[in-house]
């Protein structure tokens, strides 16, 4: 006999660069009940260029909610239990595919993929009037990073893509709009839809009036018949249509750095979080203002959750490579058997011994938006060891999440107070310590790291229709942390941090 009652579930896909995840929790007290992952296969075609294969990254969102919802049935929870679906993602990856047959046209050109980098200086050099004039539409720079020029890449290059569009076969989209459409029914009768947080990194979206821009879709000569619909945050898009929730809907959709912020529940002007995955994200919620930045910050937009609810918006630092880093340690070094391994390595030395690695894989990304940059490991000696490496591979995460909080402090005013943090590689102690020495406030971490999760789940259980979970400030969990407290002198981190500085100087330049 199944267990009678555990109140409404709902479920989250987490579809990041290197992995996806589902996750089932209850709506009653957030309490997360079981969850799958799967690691992702990333292409390296050439240098510069980062690939995904879309039907990879949909067959693992199947295999995750199967294994999920097998999961759920062993512990004799009823998966009918599960009332929603929000989807959380990797923002900025373009997918374009046939309608008619559902065929991706291309791989999905993955959020830090360089082969524009040509494609932005040309367009740098048309912009029109003032240079101000993509930014102050789209709160973004001008950069190989967002989807616009991805997609004019693709526009440019791909035969099978030209030839879709002429033929109004073409559907562009993040990969939420991917995943979304096929889960709803692909080719009979998918929803082609995406959501304002998503929508707003395309370098396409007005941020102000919360559509896409005729203006910027003539400058970047992008047909707007290929663009998805733009919902909420939070409301039905569609019911699945196959495998274990055949027949729940769909009813939230965050890119995943937004998704993190309303799982922390910053949801007040002035609250701040910090995602490590692949990248490092560090967004302050600025309420009902878009706020602009002198520093290298972006605008985006942070929700909107529900149809006729207010938009947020949200300063944003980017960091390119975090945990990816430690991929790279793994995957092309080979100094560690996984990712996890890479804690022991550092602890065993605890100090890089004037080791610096500024890891501008992807160029650099804030505050500096430096394409030109390349990573680089130096201050090595013979004395330098795997270990020595790995503690500088950490410390350069730190170091970057400093450069951004720095920025965040001058945009804002304020400077935080402490450091909100979530994402894979808080599970790292060292690093954790590692970041409250080097910021020197504390770092809190939730004891549920998984809050970008969270973050879909709740916008999925809220929305209008499904009425599972309350967003009312007084119904929201209150998420149990622990501390980091700086441990070393402030002036010890000064000196490192200034020394990380001339490092990154040394990084930048490196290709023209
Ligand atoms: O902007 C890119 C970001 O959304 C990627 O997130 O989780 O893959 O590091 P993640």
């Amino acid at each position: 006999p199944k267990k009678a009652v555990v109140g409404p579930l709902v479920g989250a896909v987490v579809q990041g660069t290197n992995s996806t995840r589902f996750l089932i929790f209850s709506s009653k007290t957030a309490e997360l009940l079981s969850h799958h992952r799967v690691e992702l296969t990333q292409e390296f075609p050439k240098e510069g260029w980062v690939e995904q294969d879309p039907k990879e990254i949909l067959q693992s969102v199947y295999e995750c909610i199967e294994r999920t919802c097998e999961k759920l049935d062993e512990l004799d929870i009823d998966i009918s239990n599960i009332k929603a679906v929000g989807v959380s993602n990797q923002r900025e990856t373009t997918v374009i595919w046939d309608k008619l047959t559902g065929e991706p046209l291309y791989n999905a050109v993955v959020w830090l993929d360089l082969r524009t980098q040509a494609t932005v200086e040309d367009l740098s050099k048309k912009i029109p009037g003032n240079n101000n004039f993509v930014k102050s539409k789209t709160g973004l720079p001008l950069s190989t990073y967002f989807s616009a020029v991805k997609l004019r890449w693709l526009l440019d290059n791909v035969r099978n893509v030209q030839r879709a569009v002429e033929e109004g076969r073409a559907l562009f989209g993040t990969i939420d709009s991917w995943l979304i459409w096929s889960l709803t029914g692909g080719v009979n009768g998918g929803v082609h839809c995406t959501d304002v947080t998503n929508a707003s990194r395309t370098m396409l979206f007005n941020i102000h009036s919360l559509e896409w821009d005729k203006e910027l879709c003539d400058f970047f000569e992008i047909p707007m018949g290929i663009l998805p619909n733009v919902f909420s945050s939070s409301e039905i898009y569609g019911i699945i249509q196959a495998g274990a929730l055949e027949g729940v809907p769909i009813s939230g959709c965050l890119g995943d750095q937004c998704a993190a912020l309303v799982g922390q529940m910053c949801l007040q002007e002035g609250q701040a979080k910090n995602t490590y995955g692949t990248g490092c994200f560090l967004l302050c919620n600025t309420g009902r203002k878009c706020v602009f930045s002198d520093h290298g910050l972006l605008t985006t937009v942070a929700y909107k959750l529900g149809r006729e609810k207010p938009v947020y918006y949200a300063l944003e630092g980017s960091v390119a490579i975090a945990g990816a880093v430690i991929r790279w340690l793994r995957d092309n070094l080979g100094i560690i058997e996984t990712s996890r391994d890479i804690e022991k390595l550092a602890k065993e030395v605890g100090t890089s011994y004037g080791c610096y690695f500024v890891p501008a894989f992807s160029g650099l990304y804030a505050p500096y938006w430096e394409p030109s940059a390349r990573g680089i490991l130096c201050g090595l000696t013979q004395f330098t060891n795997k270990c020595h490496i790995a503690f500088a591979a950490l410390e350069a995460v730190c170091f970057q999440t400093r450069e951004i909080l720095e920025a965040m402090n001058h945009d804002c005013g304020i400077p935080l107070r402490h450091l909100q943090v979530d994402g894979g590689m808080t599970n790292n102690n060292v690093l954790m310590q590692l970041q409250a020495d080097i910021l020197h406030i504390p770092v809190i971490k939730p004891f549920i790291p998984e809050t970008t999760a969270l973050g879909a789940a709740m916008a999925a259980g809220a929305a209008e229709g499904v009425n599972v979970w309350s967003l009312e400030p007084q119904a929201l969990s209150v998420l149990r942390v622990k501390r980091f407290e700086p441990q070393i002198q402030a002036t010890e981190s000064e000196i490192r941090y200034a020394t990380w500085k001339k490092a990154v100087m040394k990084s930048m330049g490196w290709v023209t």
